[in-house]
């Protein structure tokens, strides 16, 4: 079952279930309106926008969805790739106009190219939803870009979903990290197999980092804000 990719392909045939159903073990169950995906530059939160304006040179588009960012992109002249592990997300980008789509998954794909951009939009940093596979992201990333290369991402402080009244934290035993999340996608009546997804605040970010890079906050919207990432 492909959640996301048969309700952008549905989308694009006027043939929709209006929403993306989000199961979680840990948060209130939620929503995706299918259309989020399809947003265009003036729909897109300032927190994407910030990024697409410092965007430079080549640019990878990670888990890029039905490709909203790299059509901005494109437009705008940059040489932008689409990647994404997702079959009808690819169909879908395609359709829609993406020059470059990559069917695969991020930490598997072997390529010789480089890049100056690597994109991560819509929380996409959290790809994997563990420590470990933050580091494997940063240095998955930083194999594909070039010397002064730069990481793009937004992402968002959950930390207010586990808030009480009194201003303290209950967080659910099993978790060790506020920002991790285990989530369930459903579309008409079909569902995916459970997925870790990590929501990172920007201390975390700073400490999972370490020294050998830099962080800057971009933009802020809070809970939400925009990164980038550079080598030292
Ligand atoms: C939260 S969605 C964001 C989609 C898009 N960036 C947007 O802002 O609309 C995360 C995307 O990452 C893709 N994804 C997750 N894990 C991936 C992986 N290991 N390799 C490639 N794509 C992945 C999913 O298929 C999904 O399209």
């Amino acid at each position: 079952m492909d959640a996301f990719g048969n309700a952008a392909l549905d989308f694009l045939n006027n043939d929709h279930d209006e929403f993306i159903y989000v199961e979680s073990k840990t948060m209130e169950d939620d929503v995706i309106p299918v259309e989020h995906l399809f947003r265009s530059l003036d729909q897109m939160p300032d927190c994407e926008q910030k990024a697409i304006e410092i965007t430079k040179g080549k640019v990878l588009d990670v888990g890029g969805g039905v490709g909203s960012h790299c059509l901005v992109l494109q437009e705008k002249g940059l040489d932008t790739t689409m990647l994404d592990f997702s079959p009808g997300l690819c169909q879908a980008s395609i359709k829609r106009g993406v020059k470059n789509v990559i069917e695969a998954d991020f930490f598997k794909w072997k390529t010789d190219q480089k890049f100056d951009t690597l994109l991560f939009m819509m929380n996409g940093i959290g790809i994997g939803g563990s420590f470990e596979l933050f580091q494997k992201t940063i240095d998955r990333s930083f194999e594909l870009l070039n010397e002064g290369g730069q990481i793009l991402f937004d992402s968002t402080d959950i930390a207010f979903c586990y808030e009480l009244e009194d201003g303290s934290l209950s967080l659910p035993l099993n978790l060790d990290y506020t920002g991790f999340v285990e989530f369930k996608l459903k579309y008409k009546n079909q569902e995916d197999s459970w997925f870790n997804w990590a929501y990172y605040d920007a201390d975390k970010i700073i400490e999972l980092l370490g020294d050998a890079y830099n962080f800057e906050i971009i933009h802020q919207e809070e809970p939400a804000y925009t990164g980038r990432i550079t080598k030292k």
